[in-house]
């Protein structure tokens, strides 16, 4: 029995990354180069900008993988990548990329959607214990997942409107806090409290959530405030925030968790870094003893390996891609 040795492509949004996984568990190499330095001045991504260093970068960063894994092309026995959802020029960069690798080298290609991909950087962690459910929170999404075994998701609910991420950008950008905002307003809601009232969305549905209104309260907020010469402490208004999103996603987590009778559950996207969102996650499990397992960083953020890793699952089971894949903006997963 050898191992299985998959190389997977990601480029879904402003991250080139190449990763090479033995048994869709051990990280050879896991190579991502962020673009964040390029997005910054203009307070986002820019789609076309993106595909552009992507084109620039692949394959760099493909040699790159092979050399720190120590092996070539010869020793793989499949491509997986990411072909949806995303930016569909980016996306299209690394699926070309992976389909020119599969057809020279003729070896399967596995296409991996993004989402279940950072589910299962969990899955280069520790194994997943099933049923689980998955709370996904990413600068693109926000989504809870129920998971029977490998590779049977079960959207329960998603966001209706803006990303928690993505909220925590705009936010930030009110309070004139760099991009991305997310890591900042977490560092300046520790030193401030929750005293400013602020909406919490859509608690009488089940799973949905919702970012959008709470966003503009913020911002209205401010406005009204510097309207009437008021001073509202940024850390206040941080700390506020921040305890309305991570209220919102603790408590239909956990509802989740009760109505289906769950015992494990798996964090994963940028959002993952939250401190606070961490810690009442971690809090409410030990609370209700279920098990929670939390990526690395380096592994909750956009990252190929967690591509390999699905893809891994995919391989054995023969789901495998025709060299006709295409990549989708908005697939669902
Ligand atoms: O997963 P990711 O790299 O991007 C997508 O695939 O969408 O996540 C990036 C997002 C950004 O919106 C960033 O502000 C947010 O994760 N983020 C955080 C923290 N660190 C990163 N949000 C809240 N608290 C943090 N500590
Ligand atoms: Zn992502």
């Amino acid at each position: 029995e050898y191992p299985i040795r998959i190389l997977a492509i990601e480029t879904s949004c402003d991250e080139t990354s190449v990763a090479i996984v033995e048994d869709g568990q051990r990280i050879l190499s896991n190579v991502v180069s962020s673009q964040i330095d390029i997005h910054k001045r203009f307070g986002g991504v820019v789609p076309e900008v993106a595909s552009r260093k992507h084109v620039e970068g692949i394959n760099y960063i493909l040699e790159e993988a092979l050399q720190e894994a120590n092996l070539s092309l010869d020793e793989i026995d499949a491509i997986a990548v990411t072909y949806g959802p995303g930016l569909i020029g980016a996306l299209l960069v690394g699926l070309s990329a992976a389909k020119a690798i599969a057809f020279a080298k003729g070896i399967p290609l596995i296409g991996v959607h993004h989402i279940a991909g950072h589910i299962y950087a969990n899955q280069l962690v520790t194994p997943m214990k099933f049923p689980l459910i998955a709370l996904v929170v990413s600068g693109g999404h926000t989504e809870l997942v129920y998971m029977r075994d490998h590779l049977e998701f079960e959207v329960l609910g998603e966001t209706r409107d803006d990303a928690a991420g993505e909220a925590y950008d705009k936010v930030a950008r009110a309070l004139h806090l760099p991009y991305p905002g997310g890591p900042h307003i977490d560092r300046l809601a520790k030193q401030g409290k929750p005293i400013i009232p602020l909406p919490r969305a859509l608690m009488d549905e089940p799973y949905d959530f919702s970012f959008s209104g709470l966003k503009s309260a913020v911002i209205n907020t401010l406005h009204n405030a510097a309207r009437r010469s008021e001073v509202i402490k940024k850390e206040d208004m941080a700390a506020s925030f921040q305890e309305a999103v991570v209220d919102v996603l603790v408590e239909k987590t956990f509802r989740a968790i009760v109505d289906k009778d769950i015992k494990h559950l798996v964090l994963a996207g940028g959002v993952a870094a939250n401190s606070e969102l961490r810690r009442r996650l971690t809090e409410k499990a030990n609370e209700l003893d279920v098990s929670l397992t939390i990526p690395p960083l380096s592994l909750c953020t956009d990252n190929a390996a967690m591509i390999a890793s699905v893809a891994y699952y995919a391989y054995i089971k023969g789901k495998w891609s025709q060299l006709d894949l295409n990549s989708i903006a908005s697939l669902p997963l």
